[in-house]
Parts: C-alpha cells; structure tokens; sequence
C-alpha cells in the first residue's frame, strides 16, 4: 500500500510522515531529502548549477538511495549535510529541472515497488503515485508554520527573527507551487489535514485513521480475498475506528 504526503514547508510533514509509518509498520521515504542529496553533491563537486543541461547530465547520472533515514549519493551517506542553509537557498536548481525531476520520481517509484510505504514530499499523490491508496495533503497556516520553525530554531540554540523565517517560507511555497514539473498541489483525491493548533500525536492519530479508512474502501472495492492493500496484521483491527 503507497500512502503519499504532500504539503508545504513547515506543515509538520516529515514527523508525522515518519510517525504515521512506525504506527502501521510502513516504510517511511522523505522525497525532499533526495533533493537535497543531489543538491549537497552538485555544490560540493562544484556542478554548474547555471548550465540545466549540463547539470541534468550529471544529476541523472547518480545512484540515490534511501536506507533507514539515511541518504545515500553514489553509496555514500551525505545525511549530515542536506539541510544545511546553502543546499536549501540552491535546490530548486535541482528540483525545478524537468530530467533531475523526472529521475528521482524514478528512483522513488523503483524503491516504493513491493513495499508498504508512506512517502512525503510536494508532488507524490499528483506525479509520482497518483494510484496510491491513500492521499493526504497536510498543511498549516502560515501563521503556524513559522511559530513551529521558530520554535525547531529555538531548539536548536539559533536566533532568527519572525520575519526572516516567515518570507523564507513564503519564498518556498512561491518555488513550490510554481515550477514547471511537480510543482506543489494538492491531487483531486487528497484528504486535506490541517494542523493549526494539532499536537503531533493527534495529527498521526488523524493519520492513521484515514489511512485505515481507505484501506476499508480498498476491501470494499475489491473485495475477494488476499486483495487487501493493509499487511495481514493490520486486516483484523481496521473496524471501529473514531476520529480522535
Ligand atoms: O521536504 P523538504 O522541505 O526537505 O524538501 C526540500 C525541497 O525539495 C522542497 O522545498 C522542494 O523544493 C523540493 N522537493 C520537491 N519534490 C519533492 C520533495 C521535495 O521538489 N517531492
């Protein structure tokens, strides 16, 4: 069973993704961390990010691959450096070019393929699964959004002022929504969760019953045995469910 999440920076999307997928013993993918991956690597090789074709024939030239919440580029594990600043302020070089794009979603789809997998990112219920089971489009106000990421710097021992964090987000929901190919939005059969005021735990709980509810509707649809896109565990506690 694929269950994609898409949504905007800073809805809450990698916790509740990686939450959701514990919960029903599913297999998480956090897509943004391939881009960032690639990203990392083309700074570091020092790849002209201002040639797209000469770009695009290195970047889909990379072997990416995503082992226990780890990034791996060409077998080597570049974890430690995806989320610094300079990869996020250059990613849409990556991510805005139709080939690097067109790549990765191959690369997700050949890793998704026999598993059970909740799989975050901007365009995975629209582009990269649109058969999935279950679709799910988080977001927040922005409002939240940036009370949640001052809140992330806070913890992290870093000052960074209101504002700052908010034109930053806005400006990636402005790269998000517009690029050419997978751009941000949300699929006609998403389920749309919004989380102002939600604690994590009630949001994965939402999740996990929406998530159980279509794998319901599956059953109902294909109801012949052994069509069950829910593991065997999961068959015998789906009834009864309320939202939380
Ligand atoms: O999810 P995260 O914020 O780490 O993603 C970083 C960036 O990678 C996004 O802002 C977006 O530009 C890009 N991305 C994308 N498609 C995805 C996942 C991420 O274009 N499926």
């Amino acid at each position: 069973m694929i269950v994609t999440i898409d949504g905007p920076a800073g809805a809450g999307k990698s916790s509740a993704a990686r939450a959701l997928a514990r919960r029903l013993d599913f297999q998480f993918l956090d897509t943004g961390a391939m881009y960032r991956a690639v990203t990392w690597w083309a700074l570091d090789r020092g790849w002209p990010l201002d040639r797209p074709d000469e770009l695009a024939r290195l970047a889909t030239q990379l072997a990416v691959d995503w082992q226990q919440e780890r990034v791996l580029v060409n077998g080597q594990d570049v974890t430690a450096h995806i989320r610094l600043p300079a990869v996020t302020d250059a990613i849409h070089y990556i991510a805005d070019h139709p080939r690097i794009r067109a790549h990765l979603v191959e690369l997700q789809r050949r890793w998704a393929c026999n598993r059970n997998v909740v799989t975050e990112g901007r365009d995975q219920g629209t582009v990269v699964f649109p058969q999935a089971e279950c679709k799910i489009f988080l977001t927040a106000s922005l409002d939240e959004r940036v009370r949640r990421r001052l809140e992330q710097y806070e913890r992290q021992g870093v000052a960074v002022a209101r504002e700052a964090v908010q034109q930053e987000l806005l400006r990636r929901d402005q790269q998000d929504t517009s690029r050419p190919v997978g751009a941000l939005r949300q699929a006609d059969d998403a389920v749309v969760v919004v989380t102002d005021g939600l604690s994590l735990d009630e949001v994965v709980n939402h999740l996990e019953w929406l998530v159980r509810s279509c794998g319901e509707r599956a059953r109902r649809e294909v109801p012949h045995e052994g069509s069950s896109p829910l593991p065997t565990s999961d068959r015998d506690s789906v009834s009864g469910e309320t939202l939380p």
